[in-house]
């Protein structure tokens, strides 16, 4: 169970407690803002186990409507299902693991790999494998899209988990209990937002730098200053603002006439992106928006500057550090590694099961995995078998050798 707060407030609740009172917290060391195996680890111990906002359900208006995200090498797709629901699941085809999906989002009934046509429902169900359905022994019922687990809080907003496990090791309720109903919320209805653009900027310097830089400076960009609610004034000038971090990659601010997501996508360990969604409150003017939407965009623009200098400069990061959030990273990195070592192999949350029948084995995977830990060259390249073993960082990769039919 998660026994830290995993997300700040801004200005009025913007000091939670540290994850264990009696340690002297320090900042992390600047080579954790540079390694290859303590990015390898994030994606272990932080974004295989942690549930990740992801968007708000304003984006799937119609049955079928789907959009694909990624996260750490993780890509996944969001899709609207005959029932209503919201699902997910990893953007990678059963059958020799060509992406079921190429485009960013779209509209679907059926998704159809353009590889050799197999396709699968909005459920995930396989429906089709074309050379293979007729086959003695062949099972179509396991051979669908491996799923994600998702979470739909009540403003509904969209989380994931990765962890594979038929119950995540970590439940929603224990990273995010009670984040949707936060008083600074009061009087703002996400069902009066209208989805309105995504942007997206590529970066030279680890996330943890921005993820620094927001969760230090997070009040700056609060006018709520009355124990997390805007002042009567404040409201009445339409200047409302709440602004949280969520742990470990995410951040929004709601306005009243917009609210921003904000995920911190990396890529490897000293590069990632940043990913905008921007929500327009249905009744403001175009004024009323753009203002805001300009001013928003100025301070992003801030930041990328800012964060940009401090990956060159990590050697001088000397004081006011975010240490809380440090400290969270901290102790899930060490932790997850003591497990590995406990077990003395690779422990990957997100990868899935490896039935018996499958042709991939274990053995296989250890030495893949033995021959990148002891070779630093291949896991740049993403390590032998592109990180399908663990050993590297993957596009669609993490689970895709474990998962094909041969
Ligand atoms: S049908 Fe998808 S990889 Fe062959």
């Amino acid at each position: 169970m998660s026994m830290v707060k995993n997300y700040v407030l801004g200005e009025g609740d913007a000091s939670p407690t540290p994850a264990n009172n009696n340690s002297p917290v320090h900042p992390l060391p600047t080579s954790w803002y540079s390694s290859q195996d303590i990015h390898e680890l994030e994606r272990r111990a932080i974004f295989s186990r942690k549930w990740l906002l992801t968007t708000h359900k304003l984006r799937f208006p119609k049955t079928g409507d789907w959009l694909r995200y990624e996260i750490a090498g993780y890509a996944f797709i969001l899709v609207k299902d005959r029932q209503g629901n919201i699902n997910a699941f990893h953007n990678i085809c059963r059958h020799r693991a060509f992406p079921v999906v190429t485009e960013e989002g779209g509209t679907s009934g059926i998704f159809s790999c353009q590889y050799h046509g197999w396709s699968y429902g909005l459920n995930g169900k396989l429906a089709k494998a074309p050379g293979y359905q007729d086959l003695e022994g062949f099972d179509k019922s396991k051979n669908g899209l491996l799923p994600i687990h998702v979470h739909i809080d009540v403003n509904g907003f969209v989380w994931v988990n990765l962890d594979a496990s038929e119950k995540p090791e970590i439940s929603w309720e224990d990273d995010f209990k009670g984040i949707e109903l936060q008083p600074r919320f009061e009087g703002f209805n996400f069902e009066d937002y209208n989805f309105d653009h995504t942007s997206e900027m590529s970066e030279e310097y680890n996330w943890k730098i921005l993820a620094d830089n927001y969760n230090k400076s997070l009040g700056l960009y609060a006018v709520d200053t009355n124990d997390g609610k805007s002042t009567t004034e404040e409201i009445a000038n339409r200047l409302k603002i709440a602004s949280t971090y969520y742990f470990p990659n995410a951040a929004m601010t709601v306005l009243p006439h917009s609210f921003f997501m904000q995920r911190l996508v990396p890529a490897g360990p000293s590069t990632c992106s940043i990913r905008y969604e921007v929500y327009r409150h249905k009744n403001s003017t175009d004024e009323e928006f753009e203002i805001i939407n300009e001013t928003y965009k100025r301070i992003m623009s801030e930041d990328k500057a800012l964060c940009g200098a401090a990956q060159i400069n990590l050697h001088s990061r000397t004081k006011e550090e975010p240490v809380y959030f440090q400290s969270v990273i901290r102790d899930l990195i060490t932790e997850h590694h003591k497990r590995e070592e406990d077990a003395e192999e690779e422990i990957w949350p997100a990868r899935q099961g490896i039935p018996k029948e499958e042709a991939v084995s274990k053995e296989d995977m250890d030495f893949c995995s033995k021959l990148t830990s002891n070779d630093a060259s291949a896991l740049t390249a993403g390590g032998c078998c592109g990180g399908g073993c663990g050993g590297g960082p993957p596009t669609i990769a993490a689970t895709a050798p474990e998962t094909m039919v041969i």
